[in-house]
């Protein structure tokens, strides 16, 4: 059974993904600081799964604890590398702090990793790096755009760094997954999205207001040049999006990669607008809610919705759900933590 490190593996994206690694047999060793997760998510992954992933309570800004956790675990045949800060509003204001936590963490991992004899790694990019994009669908050789907040520029450093290391590393072999716009939740219930404070995505927030935790959800601008002049992403279920990183890591394992550096864009192809997916969860929930038109809001892309045609068939990957049965699980998990 082969043993992958999974950083951020209690967050929203990695607790799904570590779920997924599990059910293909994968023993997974979670790295996480609780940053922004919590203990609980361990049980729920439990839960799922019946089988609980190792734990390491461990800050990778700390150099020398990911030099020790290197040392005591020689074992490792990939790393999945979520951990990172997200927040694009408080990037604006805390540059520095996004910059130490999302690049010194890469980079003492990527130090450790490509002195492992195989070294398979995943890095958690983000569509962000295609800023407003000229063309859509956005294929991967879309150029990367100036970063439009430090959050934004981390991800695209982030990807310099890994590539320049392939570059001289033949023996390292590395997969960014562009990530669109990651919701839902598992369909068990028993692990989701927790955003912490208000949240700062669309449906965390269509959720919480139907739960009754915010008054009135804002869509921000309605004169956009799109069909219903609201902003329009591709949303993409978050179990779909676990299973991109096993595929993934299967390729690397199994070395069916093209080149030692490769990237992939994680979408549906489809674009939806915030009307539409509003009308999605009131479709699913059955009930109506309290929204209303507000101003732009800065930094907002007008559009983004990804062209799959590379995951699909060079890593042989492709989203199953709808955005419905993305909007349903959403709702399912804000009503089990809410006891609604
Ligand atoms: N959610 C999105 O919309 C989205 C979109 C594109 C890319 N991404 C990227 O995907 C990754 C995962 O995102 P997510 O939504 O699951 O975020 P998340 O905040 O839920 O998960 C990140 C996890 O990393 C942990 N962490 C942060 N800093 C750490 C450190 N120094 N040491 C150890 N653990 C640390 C946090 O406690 C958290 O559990 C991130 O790199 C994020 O930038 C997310």
């Amino acid at each position: 059974m082969k043993k992958i490190l999974v950083t951020g593996g209690l967050g929203f994206i990695g607790s799904h993904t570590v779920v997924e690694l599990q059910n293909a047999g994968f023993e997974v060793v979670i790295i996480d600081d609780l940053s922004n997760s919590s203990l609980e998510v361990l049980k729920g992954i439990e839960d799922i799964t019946n089988k609980k992933p190792e734990f390491e309570n461990l800050d990778l800004k700390d150099k020398s604890k990911v030099i020790t956790f290197f040392r005591t675990h020689h074992d490792i045949s990939g790393v999945i590398h979520f951990a990172a800060s997200k927040a694009v509003g408080e990037s604006v204001e805390k540059p520095l702090l996004y910059y130490e936590n999302n690049l010194n963490t890469l980079i003492y991992i990527l130090k450790e990793v490509s002195g492992l004899e195989t070294s398979n790694f995943i890095f958690s990019s983000s569509c962000t790096v295609y800023g407003q994009a000229d063309e859509m669908p956005i294929t991967e050789k879309a150029p990367v755009k100036p970063a439009e907040s430090p959050y934004g520029n981390t991800k695209q450093i982030g990807e310099e760094i890994i590539r320049d290391t392939c570059k001289v590393m033949p023996h390292m072999n590395a997969i960014a997954l562009r990530y669109f716009n990651p919701i839902g939740a598992h369909p068990s219930a028993k692990i989701g999205e927790l955003p912490i404070g208000v949240p700062q995505n669309l449906v965390p927030y269509i959720t919480q207001t139907a739960a009754g935790l915010r008054d009135c959800l804002s869509v921000f601008g309605d004169d956009y040049p799109t069909p219903d002049g609201t902003c329009i992403r591709d949303y993409i279920h978050v179990v779909d999006l676990a299973k991109a990183h096993v595929v993934a890591l299967q390729r690397l394992l199994e070395r069916k990669n093209n080149s030692n550096y490769e990237t992939f864009n994680i979408g549906t192809g489809v674009g939806s607008s915030v009307l539409e997916v509003i009308k999605s969860f009131e479709k699913v929930s059955g009930q109506s809610l309290n929204y209303k038109m507000a101003p732009r809001r800065a930094g907002d892309v007008i559009e983004a919705f990804a062209h799959t045609n590379k995951a699909n068939t060079v890593l042989g990957w492709k989203a199953q759900s709808t955005l419905d049965e993305a909007m349903q699980s959403a709702w399912d998990w804000e009503k089990h933590i809410r006891n609604l």
